[in-house]
Parts: C-alpha cells; structure tokens; sequence
C-alpha cells in the first residue's frame, strides 16, 4: 500500500503531478473589492462602510458635482432679485448682463447634474453588484445544515429587494444630505437680502422636519413587515414553481392558490398601511412649506409697501422656498428610506453573520495521492446539535482501500448519513471519519470533495446541455472523456437517440428526462472527475435491472482500485459489492459476503424482502412491497442470486 501524501495547504514549492489540483480552476471568480465588516456590535452602516469605501472616487465626484450644481442654482435667484432692482427698477445695469449670467449658470448647472447622476448612479450599481456577490460566496459557504432550515423564497427575496433598498440607501442618503446642506447656502443668501424675512421664511421648516420623525416612527414597523410578508410570497411561489407536479398531481391548485392569496393578502394589508400613514403625513409635510410662503408675503409684503424692501426680494424669497421644499420633503423620505435600509440590512446581516458549521481548519492539509483507506471510528452523530437521539452511535465501519462495500439497511436507518459524513457534507459529533489514516476535519473540503465522489439517489441537474452536464465537475474535459464516462454508466445510447445528442438542454432540474436517465447522467458526471473513492447512494435504484447489469459491467472496470460504498436496497446492486454491511439501530450488526449474511442474518433477508428484492419471502408474504423502482423478473434475479452465491462477480 503506497503511504498517503500530505501537504500544507499553501505550500509553495509544487512538485508537478503530485499536489492537489482543483478541478475547475480556470473557473476561479474574482472576490468583490470589499467585505462587510464582521463585528456584529457595530451600526449598520458602519458595516457597510468598507464597500462605500471601496466606491468613493466616482461616490465623491458625485457628491462635488452635485453641491457645485446646486450652489450655481441656489445664486439664480440672488441675481434675479438684482435684475429686478438694478436694472428693471433703477435702470443702473443693462438687463442682457443679468440674463447672460442666468444662462451661463444653468448651462454650467446642467453638466455638473449630468455627471453627478450618472456617478452616483454608477456607484449604487457598483455597490449593489458587491452586496449581492459578498451574499452569494457567503450562501457558497455554507453547509448543508444551512440549507436544510432555510427557504429559498427567503434568500431570493434577500438578494433582491433588501439589497435593492440597502443600496438605495447608501448612495442617494448622501445625496440627499448634500441637497439639503444647500439649505444652509440658501439660508445665508437670504439673510444677505434680508434677515428678519429669512427667519420668517425659515420659520415652517422644524416643523417639516419634526413632522418627517414622527411619519418615521409610525412607519417604520410597517416597512419592516412588508419586507417579511414580500419574503413570505416569494416562498410560496418557489415552492409552488418547483412542487408543480406535486400540486397539479393532487389538483391541489386550489388550495395553492388559497395560501398564496393569503399571504399576497397579507402583503397588501401591509401596503394599505404603509399608504394610509404615508397619506397622514406627506400633506402635512408637503404643504408648511406653504405656510411659509404666506408669512412671506405678509410680512414682506408689508416691508414692501412701507418701503424697506424691493419687489425682487420677495421674488427670491419666494423661489428659495420652493428650492427649499424639495430637500426638506426628501429629507422625511431619507429618514423613511433609513429605517427600510436598516431593516434589510439586518436581514442580510442575519445571514451573513451565520457562519458555516463545516470549514476547513486554518492549518488544513490537501489530500493528494489517496490511496482510498476509510475508516468511521466510534462515530456519534444526529443532524441537529441538541438532538437526544443519535442516527449513528459509536458505529465503527473500516474499508480497505480498493473494496467495494454495499451498506444495506432499513429505510431510514441512516444509510445516506454515512455517505454524507465520508464526504464531511456534516461533521460528526463524537469520533472520527478517516480517509488515510486521516481525519476529514483535518484535510481541506475542496481536496477531500475531488477525492470523494457521490451520486446521490435524486440527482440534480442544471438547465444547460447534457454535455455540460456531464463535465460538471470537469470543465475542461475532452468530449472523448465525457462520451466513455457516459457510455460507462449506460448513459450514451439514450443521449444519442436525443434530438441534439450530447447538446440537448434539459429542462429545469433534468425534468426533461426519466428517473433513471438522470441517474446515468448523474453518474457519468462522478466517473468523468474518476475519484479515488465512490458513494453511490441508492444511484441506480430508478434504473431497470438490465440496464444496471449493463452500468455495473462498466463500473466494474472503472472501479478497479478504487474504494466504493455502494447503499442499495436492490440485490443487483449489492451483486456488485466484494462485502456487505447491514446497517441497523446506529452501528454495523453484521459483516460478511452476501451468503453469509443470507444463511447467518434473519434480518438482512427481511430487509431484501421489505425492498420486493428476497424471493424467499414471496411465499410467506404472497405480496412484495417494492420501494425501490421496477422490480427485476424472476428469472434475471435467480441468476442473479445464484452468481452471487457462487461469489462470481458476473
Ligand atoms: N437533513 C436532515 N436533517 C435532519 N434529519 C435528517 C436529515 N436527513 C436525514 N435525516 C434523518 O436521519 C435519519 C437517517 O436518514 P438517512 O437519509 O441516512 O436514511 P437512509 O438509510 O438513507 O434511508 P433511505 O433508505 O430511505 O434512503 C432519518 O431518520 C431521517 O429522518
Ligand atoms: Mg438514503
């Protein structure tokens, strides 16, 4: 037995041909330019700000651009109200000066409100691309256990409308507060005309901005629910889309379609809310500004008419406060805009701040050279941390490498399990799994995931060509390879027989194709990656006994030297094995070849014949549940039998 190799993960000095090569490297993405801060204490916007960073050269220019555009509109009607004085009423200065400098400020006005919108603009972009890629190589990360409690609807409608509303924030918050510190120049150009009047005219404006914290107060659960109730529909939907045959199959479109309109029901609820407080408040801040154009013009009226000031004064005074109705108005939505932000944010937080249970340690080694050794030692575990009841408790299982080893038991019993801890999809909770002598824990998921192969008894596949499929875990495969992993798993005939051969594109999830057409093409997919160690978990149970002979024939030869785990229920699978193991109440209760086990294991032939697989039971039963797909004619079995009695392989 040639001894295992380890390296470090970050060696420096390769030797060609012996260190871990990922599989998809070409395919390496690039990381966005900055992270969320992982200090969960902190605000957060203080925990964006690393991605605002990230952005502030064209955020910056952005925010120039638009304070230079808004001074130039804040002096127009400063100079309107000299044009009046000085050369409509006194006639000391031509009025074409006046005119000439309006139109060159709003020509200038124009080019900077170009280039500030478009900035800002290319920034909330920019940041909404990096939320959305920092949210998804975060979902990357996660394990398994993640995915068992979380909904889709939930992340879908986390990685649209909450970033949507996150970004919105961060980009045009600072806008916003730029518009409304024109107020402050705008305020001193009043006071140079006139400073009583600039009071009165300024004298609504607390109450624009006290009545905008007191809409944000009553708004702000609302905002938060309708989040919560938009992620609820999303859920429903996704789950109606993908269980479609499911409800169509039961006529249960009806009662689909009651709990959709229940929650949509709810989200509009929801919005009426959010409308009814937004309808309170906004004629309310929409029109003090109004009342101060009427103390404007009484007050002002009456310095007019008693001589102490000009008509064009009131002019002005008038435009800067329709000026000033924009931003103050703006300045409640900002506040509203803030509260959903932070709302959203801490629902994007929930997830990032979720760390992965199964990580590689820092110190993690690649596994390279695997001989295919593996060993469970006194291994306890349950999917759920605080769960009593264990799945597996002290279950010790050794397989050589090379060996072929069917796992056979009980549905339920937690043959799966032990195929998801080889391949550390969870991490055990006492004992260890061991590959080489060493254990998952300590070898990184990326090496131990290309050494471990598995196809799974529901096999997944991606709406893209059967080719591309196929080459999954191999990209860069040659079409020769893809064509003789697909002719080993008895995939090949039938994908030619397709109208685009090895280009056709299966439907969502491979639903295009049978049960047991997926399953070959799940299992091409593993053979082509050709890893040292194989789980096939249930692979072949949807595929009809002729055509398993057929795929064990080519998997026989394929898996010369290497270590495979088959769980099976049908007899044809278990054919395949050199040793079965029986699987029941946590740990192994008995070992040995198939005959064995028949003449020595009361329950290994009740659990042949719980899967319509046991002859024998024919008689006593005259009945044989099958649970497992077509069930083999009698005659292929008794050969079947029979072969494997005499310990031929064939
Ligand atoms: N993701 C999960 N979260 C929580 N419990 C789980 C999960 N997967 C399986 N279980 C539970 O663990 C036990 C073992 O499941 P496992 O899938 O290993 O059974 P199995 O032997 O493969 O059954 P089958 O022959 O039906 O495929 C079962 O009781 C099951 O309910
Ligand atoms: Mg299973």
């Amino acid at each position: 037995m040639k001894a295992p190799r380890l390296r470090p993960k970050d060696t420096t000095t390769p030797e060609v041909g012996t260190d871990f090569v990922p599989i998809a490297e070409e395919a390496r993405n690039e990381a966005p330019r900055a992270t969320i801060d992982p200090d969960a204490s902190l605000t957060w916007l203080r925990r964006v700000k690393p991605i605002m960073w990230a952005h502030r050269g064209i955020f910056i220019t952005s925010l120039v651009m638009s304070f230079v555009g808004l001074v130039l509109m804040v002096m127009i009607p400063n100079l309107l109200n000299k044009a009046i004085t000085n050369s409509i009423q006194k006639h000391t200065v031509p009025l074409s000066h006046y005119v000439w400098w309006i139109v060159g400020l709003g020509l200038v006005g124009a080019v900077a409100g170009y280039v500030s919108r478009l900035f800002l603009f290319e920034t909330a972009y920019d940041i909404e691309y990096d939320l959305r890629n920092i949210l998804y190589e975060h979902l990357t990360r996660m394990s398994f256990s993640f995915y068992d409690r979380v909904q889709t609807g939930q992340l879908i409608s986390r990685a649209n409308s909450d970033i949507r509303s996150v970004q919105m924030y961060m980009t045009f918050a600072p806008s916003i507060l730029v518009q409304c510190s024109i107020a402050v120049v705008a305020f001193i150009f009043m006071l140079t005309i006139n400073v009583p009047l600039a009071f009165v005219a300024m004298a609504t404006m607390p109450f624009v901005y006290f009545a905008g914290v007191k809409m944000r107060n009553s708004m702000f659960p609302v905002s938060w629910i309708i989040q919560a109730r938009l992620a609820d529909v999303a859920t429903i939907v996704d789950e109606n889309v993908n269980g479609v045959r499911v409800v169509k199959s039961f006529a249960a479109e009806q009662q689909q379609l009651r709990a959709l309109s229940g929650a949509a029901e709810k989200v509009q609820w929801s919005y009426i809310k959010d409308a009814d407080l937004r309808a309170r408040f906004s004629p309310v801040v929409q029109n003090l500004p109004q009342v101060g154009l009427a103390l404007v013009l009484l007050f002002g009226g009456y310095m007019v008419i008693h001589g102490g000031l000009g008509v064009g004064a009131i002019l002005a005074f008038n435009a800067y406060l329709v000026m000033l109705q924009a931003p103050f108005m703006m300045l409640g939505m900002l506040i509203m805009m803030g509260q959903r932000a932070a709302a959203s944010a801490d629902r994007i937080y929930e997830i990032i701040d979720e760390q992965p249970t199964v990580t590689d340690k820092d110190d993690a080694i690649d596994l390279v050279d695997c001989t295919g050794d593996v060993r469970f030692s006194h291994v306890d575990f349950a999917y759920a941390s605080d769960a009593e009841r264990l799945v597996l408790a002290d279950f010790d299982l050794h397989i050589s490498p090379g060996e072929t080893v069917a796992l056979v038991g009980r549905t339920g019993v937690g043959k799966s399990t032990v195929g998801r801890l080889l391949t550390r999809f969870y991490d055990v909770r006492h004992g260890s799994v061991q590959i080489d002598g060493h254990d998952v824990r300590d070898i990184t998921q990326a090496s131990l995931r290309a050494n471990v192969g598995v196809v799974l008894d529901e096999p997944f596949l991606f709406s893209v060509s059967i080719r591309d499929n196929i080459a999954y875990g191999k990209p860069s495969a040659a079409f020769e390879d893809v064509e003789a992993a697909a002719r080993a798993a008895g995939a090949h005939e039938f994908i030619t027989h397709l109208a685009d051969g090895y280009d056709t594109v299966v439907g969502e999830r491979g639903y295009t194709l049978s049960g047991g057409q997926r399953q070959r093409i799940a299992i091409a997919r593993t053979l082509l990656v050709n890893p040292p160690i194989m789980v096939l978990d249930d692979a072949t149970s949807a595929i009809d006994v002729q055509v398993e002979q057929q795929i064990h024939a080519g998997l026989r030869i394929r898996m010369e030297g290497r270590t495979t785990l088959v769980i099976a229920h049908r007899l044809s699978t278990i054919a395949l094995a050199d040793r079965v193991v029986l699987l029941d109440q946590q740990k192994i209760v008995a070992d040995g070849t198939h005959a064995t086990l028949l003449a020595t294991t009361p329950l290994y032939a009740e659990v042949l014949a719980q899967a319509g697989e046991y002859e024998a039971n024919a008689d006593r039963d005259g009945d044989h549940p099958t649970t497992t797909g077509p069930r083999p004619d009698g005659k292929a079995l008794r050969d079947l039998l029979d072969s494997v009695r005499t310990g031929g392989r064939s």
